[in-house]
């Protein structure tokens, strides 16, 4: 893909969002997060919403406020969430994310404690408060709570404006089975709920997460920050990586839900196309799989914009400009 320069003057790139993050840390979600509270003149973060995933939801919380802690934004409140899927069985990745959560890190109790109130019934008070069309939503792991909310205050659809997710897989297959990419195959039916509210919808799937790989000199910049946020990125980087590169064989690692952080800060990076995206529920091989319509074979109204491709190096020189923000 072309490069765009991180000076684009892209409309996109300029947009200022009110946003709540969704997210199960996770060592790439922990990186995004990052990402995402150093970008605070674009990004407006109004609280993190944990979610079971990676981890267990206690691990996901005590994650989510450790990246606001290495942010320097404690202030930032999180709320637990859902403790399971909707309907599945519990699964997990410590085998990819270590049995923290976090890979290549010590962990640590934060000293901001979780907000009071469950995720799902912020998300509810706080939509409904909200202008129209006015919160954007990123979703970095198993969609559940979004799918709970929804379930209990349809409503609430009127405050979103747009959600962006990491999640599913159609040209790359997928990472947890042939098919399907762990996000989806973690809770189909929250993913089948999502997809049918009717909210504007990104995917940045597996198609465009391989594509975006870490290099010994991607890294080597982030830890030549000297801050400590750059070190933390870089020992991250450097336990994660391999496990990818070697299961998938490919040169480098990626960095999946910084993807969406990325995005948000400047969408020209991307290329994607509007399509249709059904979620395979049943039970049987293709159970979580992303049914991506890229040639519109079944005539159905697009409810994705699907993300296949994005410029690697704009995506590391962004999030290392970023990451030198932070302590
Ligand atoms: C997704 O699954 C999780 O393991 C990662 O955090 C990311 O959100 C990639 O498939
Ligand atoms: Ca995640």
């Amino acid at each position: 893909m072309s490069t765009a320069s991180a000076a684009s003057t892209a409309p996109g790139d300029a947009e200022v969002h009110t946003l709540v993050i969704d997210t199960d840390p996770g060592a790439d979600d922990v990186i995004a997060l990052l990402f995402a509270l150093a970008s605070p003149e674009r990004l407006k973060v109004q609280a993190l919403t944990t979610v079971a995933g990676n981890v267990p939801l206690s691990k996901t919380s005590r994650n989510a406020r450790l990246a606001c802690e290495w942010a320097g934004r404690p202030e930032i409140p999180v709320y637990a969430g859902a403790q399971r899927p909707l309907q599945r069985t519990p699964i997990y990745a410590a085998n990819i994310h270590g049995r923290e959560g976090i890979t290549g890190v010590e962990v640590h109790e934060p000293a901001t404690p979780l907000a009071e109130g469950h995720a799902v019934d912020y998300l509810v008070g706080m939509l409904r408060a909200a202008p129209e069309k006015s919160v954007t939503l990123a979703m970095l792991g198993p969609q559940t709570n979004l799918a709970l909310a929804l379930a209990q205050a349809p409503d609430i659809v009127r405050g979103l404006r747009e959600l962006v997710l990491m999640a599913g897989a159609h040209f790359n297959g997928g990472n947890i089975t042939p098919v399907a990419e762990f996000n989806v195959f973690a809770d189909p039916h929250a993913a089948e709920a999502v997809l049918k509210s009717g909210v504007p919808i990104t995917m940045l799937p597996l198609d465009v997460t391989h594509k975006i790989l870490t290099s010994d000199a991607r890294i080597a910049r982030l830890r030549q920050l000297g801050n400590e946020a750059g070190r933390i990125v870089a020992d991250i980087l450097d336990a994660y990586a391999p496990q990818e590169m070697k299961h998938y064989d490919m040169p480098g690692g990626p960095v999946h839900d910084a993807t969406v952080t990325a995005y948000l800060l400047q969408p020209s990076l991307f290329r994607g196309r509007r399509i249709n995206v059904e979620i395979d529920s049943r039970e049987g091989m293709g159970f979580g799989q992303t049914v991506a319509d890229w040639h519109g074979s079944l005539k159905r109204s697009a409810n994705v914009n699907w993300i296949v491709d994005g410029d690697a190096q704009g995506f590391f020189d962004l999030l290392t400009e970023r990451i030198a923000r932070l302590p």
